[in-house]
Order: C-alpha cells, then structure tokens, then sequence
C-alpha cells in the first residue's frame, strides 16, 4: 500500500530505457514513506522497458515516444520535453536513458535534470564502463549522479558511491554490484535535492557527497 504523497513532495518526472530498476528504487522508498517525491510520470523511448511495464504495474503516468517516428533528435526531444512539461515536473531523474539528450532538448527541459551513470565520473562517460574499469586494472569502481548538462556525462557531478574491484571480476559480476549500490546513491540523492542539501542551480557548489556506509550523504 502507497503512502500519499505529500502536498510538499518534490514532483519528479523520470526518463528510462530499460530495466527500471532505478525507477523502482525511488518509487518504492516514495511509497514507504523514505522519501519525500511523487513521481509525476515515466517517460520512455522504449514501448517494451521494464520501466513502462513497471509504471503499468504500478499506475503511474507513463508516455512511450517512439524515435523512428521523429524526423531529427532534435525533434524528438522537443517532443519529450513537452510531454515531459504538461505533467509539471520539479525534476527529471534519467534513470537508465540510453539516449544522448540534444543541446536544444537540455535547453528546453521544463526543471533540472539529474542522470546517474555506471563510473566514477570523469572516468569512463558513455557506454561498457564496467568493462573498460576491467581492461583499465581499476581496484575500485562505482556509479555517480551528476546535473545534465550539454557534454555527454560531463555534468556537475553531485554525489558517487563506490566499490571495489575484486579479482576475477566479470563485467556482469561488477555491473550487478554496481547497480545495487546505484539504487541507495539515487535515492539519497534525490532525497537530499528534496530537503535542499543539494542544490541545483547553476553557479551552486560543486562539492561531491560521498555515499558512505550508513547510506547518508556525507
Ligand atoms: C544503470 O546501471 C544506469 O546507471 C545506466 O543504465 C542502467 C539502468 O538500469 N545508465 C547509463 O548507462 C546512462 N549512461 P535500470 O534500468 O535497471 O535502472
């Protein structure tokens, strides 16, 4: 059973391609009352992600736009953006958005956006990062959550949390350990732009909060 979302609850709207695991993340501690948001809709490139069937699941508002039916990124963008906006959104989480977001796309988006990617950032932005932390001999690893901005992962970085390398790790052994610490980094994270420990406006402080072992940003 859901809590009801408070009339404070920061409105947050979520951007994801896959899985949903992250999304499921938030939604769970929103609805066991751990953390101070209402998702106000699920937003998707992919009709058969997880996270569609998981806001299914779940009744929250959720919109499929196809890319093969937008003649540019940019337009498909726009379109999301849009879309995005008539729900009212304080903050779109990227949650598992494997699509680069145009320059337009950023500038039109209707709040701040925050993404959360599979390496210590500045290491490894884009794709197979668990993979290339492998072949680079790296003994730690991790996720962060930085501000969307115009250079592909290259935004303010607002929080990490981190892991070791062991030995005979795998790239699907690492991503899974990865992943697990993924979900309480996002949500503390989200949890701390909610109570303003966090702030997201351009020119604020670039301090990283380390996730540590208590689950609480430092
Ligand atoms: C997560 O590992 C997330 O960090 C990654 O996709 C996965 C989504 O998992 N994001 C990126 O690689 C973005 N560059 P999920 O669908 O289970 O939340």
């Amino acid at each position: 059973m859901s809590a009801p979302a408070s009339p404070e609850a920061l409105r947050v709207a979520v951007f994801a391609s896959g899985r949903g695991t992250n999304l499921q993340a938030l939604h769970q501690a929103a609805s066991f009352g751990e953390l101070p948001i209402q998702i106000v809709g699920v937003f998707s490139d992919k009709a058969d992600s997880g996270a569609i069937a998981y806001a299914e699941s779940q009744h929250i508002a959720h919109t499929h736009l196809d890319p093969k039916s937008f003649a540019t990124r940019e337009d498909f963008d726009a379109a999301l953006m849009q879309a995005a906006a008539a729900a009212c959104p304080e903050l779109i989480v990227c949650a598992g958005f494997m699509r680069i977001i145009s320059e337009a796309g950023i500038r039109a988006a209707p709040c701040p956006m925050i993404n959360i990617h599979p390496s210590l950032l500045p290491k490894y932005p884009g794709l197979h990062t668990h993979a290339r932390a492998l072949a680079a001999g790296d003994v730690e690893h991790g996720a962060s959550v930085h501000r969307v901005e115009s250079v592909l992962d290259g935004g303010r970085i607002l929080s990490q949390a981190k892991i070791a390398v062991l030995p005979d790790d795998s790239p699907e052994q690492l991503a899974e350990r990865v992943l697990a610490i993924e979900h309480p980094l996002l949500i503390a994270t989200v949890r701390a732009i909610a109570d303003g420990r966090i702030t997201l406006h351009d020119g604020a402080d670039t301090r990283v909060s380390w996730l540590n072992h208590r689950l609480e940003l430092e």
